[in-house]
């Protein structure tokens, strides 16, 4: 302080430095405080370890078939009709397009518009095609291929993301709203914020009539009528996990669970007809996700979301999970470089599989022992 122009000199770097750094962090903290999104701690049952699979195939870009390129876009959900030979599945412009197995070629050819953004998509036992629209609702298609849209809403509480829908053999649909909170577009926020605004219901095309079954759900998304038709079972995409709501008998009305700690972040679920069920990973267990743990750093990533997208390496790793109808973990097929797979049905001696964001649907040949069901 002897020197007075070393003082002055002092503060200059001072301005500089509270210009240069001070300012900055305060405006960060002034964002980071006015930002009216705060996410949840994860429930205390909710564990970052996976399960051991005991089979697993990597690599299977490298093995995969393209099948309908450029105008299967976004095949979301499967739907096979054996009668017929014809594979179902929606589009992300709307448009319910089919396989014709029976061909070579895998002839691809536009069947039904809805508009929207169709993700589940299930037969009823007089092969009236059930669609879980995203943003309209639950939506059926009458095979003259009128549609009709059968639910917006349960008790009053209008739904989000429509995402999962199965049907029973006595014709009882049950479906998912994935987030009564969040649209479609905006299904990562739902994930980083971690709350559960989900719900399953039921749709009995008799009474027209809907009936809320679970409320409080984590992002329920894919489900599927277990064989001997006595539960559903449907998965909790930001919980790793799925779990078998009972529909008769004495356990009625109960919630198990199927399988947790998944190897990652389930989509739909299929029954193949052949004693599994398979489930579509979305993204893998990366470690990335390990940061997003702590809600402060979630809702970091939010803020920075708006900024850019940080989200391809998290969706990474995705694959399809072959599992028992107990829920036992027995074939994993994936790729370090998929993601967002959404679905996969194993149809003869292939697994077809579809993604929220593929430019086409994709196909493997199956490992002989899980063709057999062995
Ligand atoms: C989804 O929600 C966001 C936020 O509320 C909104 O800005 C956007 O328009 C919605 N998208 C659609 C397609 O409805």
């Amino acid at each position: 302080m002897a020197n007075p122009s070393n003082g002055s000199g002092n503060m200059l770097l001072g301005f500089v430095l509270a210009t240069l750094v001070v300012a900055p962090v305060s405006v960060l903290i002034s964002i980071y405080r006015s930002e009216e999104f705060n996410p949840a701690s994860w429930p205390a049952d909710y564990k970052e370890k996976t399960i051991t699979v005991p089979n697993v195939r990597s690599g299977i870009l490298k093995i995969s078939e393209k099948i309908g390129e450029g105008v299967l876009r976004g095949p979301e959900d499967l739907a096979y009709d054996a009668t017929s030979g014809f594979l179902y599945t929606g589009c992300e412009d709307g448009w319910i397009r089919r396989v014709d197995l029976n061909t070579k070629e895998q002839t691809v050819e536009d069947w039904a518009f809805i508009g929207g953004r169709p993700l589940g998509l299930a037969f009823g036992p007089d092969k009236t095609l059930f669609v879980a629209s995203a943003y309209k609702g639950l939506l059926k298609v009458g095979k003259d291929k009128e549609v009709s849209l059968l639910a917006t809403e349960a008790d009053g509480l209008p739904f989000g993301i429509v995402d999962g829908v199965d049907v029973a053999s006595d014709g009882t649909v049950y479906f998912t709203d994935a987030s009564y909170k969040y649209n479609l577009s905006m299904y990562m926020v739902d994930g980083l914020e971690g709350r559960p605004y989900g719900r399953l219901m039921s749709y009995n095309p008799a009474t027209s009539r809907t009936e809320v079954l679970l409320s409080g759900l984590y992002f329920p998304n894919g489900i599927a009528v277990s064989p001997d038709q006595g539960s559903v079972v449907f998965c909790e995409t930001i919980m790793r996990r799925c779990k078998s709501y009972h529909v008769r008998g004495e356990k009625k009305g109960v919630v198990d669970l199927f399988i947790k700690d998944l190897p990652g972040f389930p989509d739909n679920i299929r029954y193949d007809g052949d004693g599994r069920f398979w489930i579509g990973l979305a993204a893998g267990m990366n470690k990335e996700w390990l940061l997003l743990r702590y809600p402060m750093v979630r809702k970091i990533a939010h803020i920075l979301s708006k900024y850019g997208d940080f989200t391809s390496s998290l969706l990474k790793g995705s694959g399809l999970l072959a599992v028992s109808v107990e829920g036992e973990p027995f074939f994993l097929y994936q790729d370090k470089a998929l993601s967002q797979t959404t679905v996969g049905l194993k149809i003869g001696k292939h697994l077809y599989y579809g993604s929220l964001v593929s430019g086409y649907l994709s196909r493997i040949h199956l490992d002989e022992d899980v063709v057999e069901g062995k």
